[in-house]
């Protein structure tokens, strides 16, 4: 991918990523589906959406906002105080796919999307399902 054609770019850059994160977040809010991995978070979503928003940014190809105001994610060990497995990685992608088929992102750009987030989401795990 050149720089024109970004997955930023194919998202629909910050508009449209900001709306997929707040999606996501709302989704994780309200949905029973989701609780065990909302009742990981802070009661305010406001940070998590900022810095999601911030890493997904430079994640998929645009700026680097997070780099720049945090310096390098080392998202896995920004993660290891809370406990992860399968069911709340599976309850974090439930959200996230959702946001995705309610968005107006173009369906392979999608299908890209989801299959990149499961990657991220598996090797974020670090409890041992017994
Ligand atoms: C697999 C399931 C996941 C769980 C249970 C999880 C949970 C969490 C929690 C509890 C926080 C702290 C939020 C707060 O401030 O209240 C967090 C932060 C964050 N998560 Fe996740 N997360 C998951 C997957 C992911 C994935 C797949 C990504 C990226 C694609 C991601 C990106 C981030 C980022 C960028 C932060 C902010 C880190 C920081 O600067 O502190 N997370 N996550």
């Amino acid at each position: 991918m050149n720089e024109l054609n970004s997955l930023y770019d194919l998202i629909g850059g910050e508009t449209a990523l900001r709306a997929l994160v707040n999606r996501f977040y709302d989704l994780m809010d309200s949905s029973p589906e989701a609780k065990d991995v909302r009742a990981l978070h802070a009661k305010s979503l406001g940070q998590a959406r900022e810095k999601l928003f911030m890493f997904l940014s430079g994640w998929s190809g645009g700026p680097s906002l997070y780099i720049e105001k945090y310096g390098h994610p080392r998202l896995r060990q920004r993660h290891m105080p809370f406990s992860i497995g399968d069911i709340e990685r599976d309850q974090w992608l439930w959200c996230m796919n959702r946001a995705l088929d309610e968005s107006e992102i173009l369906p392979a750009v999608k299908e890209h999307l989801k299959i990149r987030f499961t990657e991220v989401a598996n090797f974020m795990r670090n409890k041992l399902e017994t």
